[in-house]
């Protein structure tokens, strides 16, 4: 199911899978194709040939290889969705961009957009590089991003600065989302929209951890509480394996009550013949 609600003509986008199969994934980053591994492909490689393309692959044993002389870059820019983004390979395999979620950004974007009243407010939590960040920023709302990590906050700050938004009213927070949110209802603030990207397990600034199956709950309660009078959406993610469309709106509709919850697979996808690879579920609110 695509969470888009239109089709961008002029979108630019350097990101494409290109093939799965045998429990790996290639795709290409801008100029730079990448060999990672996917537990979902499970099925044969379609185009064994593709994969001679890879500038690097990575694997949980050996870490990053480079591939047939070619050099794996330090770090590079790439532009997704309209999204520029900074990507550095990490030792645990990422990149800094989760380009399952690329859908989503154009789904904040346009509903945000939509929104008739001026001076929208969203809050994105464990929010990583960013990409909902800016999704939200580049419609001109206030935005909040918090992130325990005090390096990735910072990488979202340059990607926001190589979309012009280093202007743009962001809030940047390094915080333990539970402990943030505790703040936020005791101060009253609240907020139009809210975004989150719960992991299967993570650790707050003071090492405090955080649990998706034992917190989640918890956490949604929280957004609840600093929802505004007259809220846009609530989107929640997930990459957790187990964690399926019917949990997240269960959970959702048990949190949230009133109102709408529709709910999908988040896909990596290539050109029109590519196999897509499901990479986590979305769940989302409006009231
Ligand atoms: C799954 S990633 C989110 C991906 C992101 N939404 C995206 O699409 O780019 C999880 C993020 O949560 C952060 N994190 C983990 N535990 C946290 C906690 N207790 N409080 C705040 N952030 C946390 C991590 O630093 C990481 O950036």
């Amino acid at each position: 199911m695509s969470p888009t609600t239109g089709t961008k003509q002029t979108m630019r986008s350097e990101y494409e899978l290109l093939d799965s199969g045998d429990g790996r994934k290639l795709e290409r980053f801008g100029d730079v194709v990448l060999s990672r591994p996917c537990d979902q492909a499970f099925w044969e490689k379609q185009s064994p040939e593709a994969w001679t393309t890879a500038a690097a692959s990575f694997d949980r044993e050996r870490g990053w290889q480079s591939r047939g002389g070619a050099e794996l870059p330090a770090s590079w820019i790439v532009t997704i969705n309209d999204i520029t983004m900074m990507l550095k390979p990490t030792p645990a395999g990422h990149v800094g961009v989760f380009p399952e979620t690329r859908m989503l950004w154009d789904w904040i974007s346009d509903t945000l957009s939509a929104s008739d009243e001026a001076g929208s407010s969203a809050l994105n939590l464990f929010a990583h590089s960013g990409g909902a960040t800016l999704a939200a920023a580049r419609t001109g709302c206030t935005v909040c991003h918090v992130d325990s990590s005090k390096s990735m906050v910072t990488r979202a700050r340059e990607n926001a600065s190589l979309n012009q938004l280093d202007a743009a009213p962001i809030r940047w927070i390094v915080e333990d989302v539970g402990k943030f949110l505790g703040r936020e209802i005791r101060r009253g603030r609240s907020y139009d929209a809210i975004m989150l990207d719960p992991p299967s397990f993570g650790h707050g600034t003071k090492g405090e951890q955080y649990r998706i199956d034992r917190d989640l709950a918890s956490t949604l309660e929280q957004c609840r509480a600093l929802l505004t009078d007259n809220p846009r959406f609530v989107l929640l993610t997930s990459h957790t394996l187990g964690v399926t469309t019917v949990l997240l709106e269960s959970l959702m509709s048990e949190v949230l009550r009133r109102g709408v919850i529709t709910s999908g697979e988040m896909q990596l996808t290539g050109a029109g013949d590519v196999r897509p690879v499901d990479s986590g579920v979305w769940a989302r609110w409006t009231p």
